[in-house]
C-alpha cells in the first residue's frame, strides 16, 4: 500500500505502549485492527508521543514501544500488507500537530473529557501536552487521510474533534483533509474488571486479579478467573439488568466472544453446572486464544532483525504518505518551499 492509488478506504489507529494490552483491549479493540486488515487499507501506529503526556520511566517505556509492536505482529497484523510504525519514527505527526493547533481552540480543548480527567488523576502534572493530546491526534489521523478510525466511546470526542478541526482547515484553505469517520466496533460487549465486575478493565487497574494481560501465563489466566467476582445467587444466565449478575454477566460476555459462541448456547452448555466449572471453562478458553498469540510473541522479540527491518520498513511508508501531506499544508498555509 506504499501508494493509495486502489478505492480501497484507509483505516488509521493508535495504541499507546504503556502497560500491557488486556483481554478488553483485544477483544474490544486489536482483534478488530487484524479483521479489519482484509477490507481496508490499514496504518497502525504506536503511539509514544502520546504517552509521555504523563510520565513515563524512559526504560520502561522503551521496553513497552517494542513489547507493543511485537504483540500486534503477534496477534496478526501483517506488516507486508498493513503500514505498521512507531509514531516517534515519523516526524511528520509533531509537525503538523503543531500546524493544527494553530487551528485549534483554547475552549475546544477545554472541554475535552479525556482532560478533565486525565488532569485530576495527574493533579501534580497537568502539562500543556496533556492539553494538546487531541491535536496531535487528529495529526495523526488527517496525515493519512484516514477514512475511519475504530475508536472505543472514551475517543469518539477526540475523534470528534479531529474532524472539527480538519472541516475548519478546510473551510480556511480548500479540500485537503479527509473528514474522518468513528469505526464503530461491532458488539462485543464491554469487558469488565474480574474483581468490580461493575467497572471497565483497565489497563491500569491496581487489583492484579482484575485483568487479563495478553501476555499472562495459562495458569494465572485460570487462577484469575476462579477468584473472579460473581454473585451468591448460583444460576448460570444472562441479565444485563440485575447489578448483582454483573460478574456473571461478564464471564458470559468474554465465554461468548471468545469462543463465537452466542450467550444463550454459552448459558445452555453451563446450565445446572457450578460456578467454579464455568469460571475453570472460560479461563481455559482465554488461555487456549492467547496461546498462539503468546508463543508468536516470544519468537518475534527474540529476532531483533526482523523487527528493526519491520519497524524502518513501517516508518518509511508512513513518512512517504504523510510527507505529501505535510507538504501540501505547509504550501497551502503560506510557508516558503524548501
Ligand atoms: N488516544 C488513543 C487512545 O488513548 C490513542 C491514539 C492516538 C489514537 N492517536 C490515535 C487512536 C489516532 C486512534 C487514532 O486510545
Amino acid at each position: 500500500m506504499s501508494d493509495i492509488q486502489n478505492n480501497k478506504k484507509i483505516i488509521f489507529s493508535g495504541i499507546q505502549p504503556t502497560n500491557t494490552p488486556h483481554l478488553g483491549n483485544y477483544l474490544g479493540a486489536l482483534k478488530n485492527w487484524v479483521a479489519m486488515q482484509e477490507e481496508y487499507d490499514c496504518i497502525y501506529s504506536v503511539v509514544d508521543l502520546h504517552a509521555i503526556t504523563v510520565r513515563q520511566d524512559p526504560s520502561k517505556l522503551k521496553k513497552q514501544i517494542v513489547e507493543t509492536y511485537s504483540l500486534l505482529l503477534a496477534m496478526g497484523i501483517n506488516p507486508e500488507k498493513t503500514i505498521l510504525f512507531v509514531q516517534g519514527h515519523n516526524p511528520r505527526h509533531a509537525e503538523l500537530a503543531w500546524v493544527l493547533s494553530c487551528y485549534t481552540q483554547f475552549g475546544e480543548l477545554s472541554r475535552m473529557v479525556q482532560f478533565k480527567d486525565k488532569s485530576e488523576k495527574h493533579s501534580e502534572n497537568i502539562n500543556a501536552g496533556l492539553f494538546t493530546y487531541p491535536v496531535l491526534q487528529a495529526a495523526d489521523i488527517l496525515l493519512y487521510n484516514a477514512d475511519y478510525v475504530p475508536v472505543g466511546a472514551d475517543q469518539k470526542q477526540h475523534l470528534e474533534l479531529s474532524r472539527d478541526i480538519a472541516t475548519r482547515f478546510n473551510g480556511v484553505h480548500g479540500d485537503i483533509f479527509t473528514l474522518p469517520e468513528a469505526y464503530i466496533i461491532q458488539a462485543t460487549s464491554k469487558i469488565m474488571s474480574l474483581s468490580e465486575p461493575t467497572k471497565k478493565m483497565s489497563k491500569s487497574d491496581e487489583k492484579p486479579h482484575a485483568s487479563i494481560s495478553v501476555l499472562d501465563e495459562r495458569d494465572v489466566i485460570i487462577k484469575k478467573f476462579k477468584r473472579s467476582v460473581t454473585d451468591s445467587l448460583a444460576e448460570i444466565s444472562y441479565d444485563e439488568n440485575n447489578i448483582e449478575k454483573a460478574g456473571i454477566n461478564n464471564l458470559l460476555s468474554i465465554y461468548s466472544a471468545v469462543t463465537n459462541k452466542t450467550i444463550d448456547e454459552a448459558v445452555s452448555e453451563f446450565s445446572g453446572k457450578g460456578y467454579g466449572d464455568f469460571k475453570l471453562a472460560v479461563g481455559e478458553a482465554v488461555a487456549d486464544m492467547f496461546k498462539p498469540v503468546q508463543d508468536e510473541y516470544a519468537r518475534i522479540i527474540a529476532d531483533k532483525k526482523f523487527l528493526a527491518n519491520c519497524m524502518q520498513d513501517g516508518a518509511e511508508r508512513a513518512m512517504k504518505i504523510s510527507g505529501r501531506t505535510l507538504r501540501n499544508v505547509y504550501k497551502k498555509v503560506g510557508f516558503l518551499e524548501f
